[in-house]
């Protein structure tokens, strides 16, 4: 695996062919497949859910990244844990209370998955500080989530740095708007997993896009 982990987003993806794109990814370097699912609650979308997770489970071998844009995550663990979600990142801004964050994250870790924390672009990095030890994956969005294909907020990416200066070990994800020159100031404010969608599955040469991003 590189240094920074690159999961490449199937929402820009072609849905009739996922399985074909996802081999795609994978020969060309990819290390996880990050999957957006979406509620049309907490986004505006509406995207994919367990079903899906359980075909893909079946195709690749990769681990399946699972970002949940949904409200009261706690509901779907088991379902995507058992689909085969290898990692299940939840928002913050989806979970009410200190007390029920500590509970989601002991209750995804009891399958024995990872567990990761996502924080929407105003929601300042301070508030999941406490979780970080308990975690293994801490997701900064650089857009408001719900769809693919928006521009990158530089502000946003500020946020890597000090949860960087407060956890070195943890996987610090970025997602939204990343491309090679977004994906290097994010990897220099301490990054090291990068998710993209549009600038891996739109470009013309996806093998020298995934290159650029490592
Ligand atoms: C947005 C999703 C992202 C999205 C990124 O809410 O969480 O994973 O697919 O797409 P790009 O890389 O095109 O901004
Ligand atoms: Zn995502």
């Amino acid at each position: 695996m590189s240094d920074v982990i690159i999961s490449p987003s199937i929402l820009s993806a072609d849905f009739a062919n996922l399985e074909q794109d996802i081999k795609l990814v994978q020969k060309f370097g990819a290390d996880w497949i990050h999957v957006d699912v979406m509620d049309g609650h907490f986004v505006p979308n509406i995207t994919i859910g367990v079903p899906v997770v359980a075909s893909l489970r079946k195709v690749t071998d990769l681990p399946l990244d699972v970002h949940l844009m949904i409200e009261n995550p706690k509901k779907y663990v088991e379902p995507f844990a058992k689909a085969g979600a290898d990692i299940l990142t939840f928002h913050y801004e989806a979970v009410n209370g200190d007390d029920e964050i500590i509970e989601l994250i002991k209750y995804i870790k009891s399958f024995g998955i990872r567990a990761g924390i996502s924080i929407k672009p105003k929601t300042q990095p301070e508030k999941v500080f406490k979780f970080l030890p308990m975690l293994d994956l801490v997701l900064v969005m650089t857009v408001e989530p719900g769809f693919g294909g928006q521009s990158f907020m530089s502000d946003c990416a500020k946020k890597i740095k000090l949860l960087r200066d407060e956890n070195k070990d943890i996987i610090i994800q970025v997602d939204g708007g990343i491309n090679d020159k977004t994906g290097l100031i994010c990897k220099n404010y301490g990054a090291n997993s990068l998710v993209a969608g549009n600038y891996i599955y739109k470009s013309s040469d996806i093998k020298e896009a995934i290159r650029l991003l490592k």
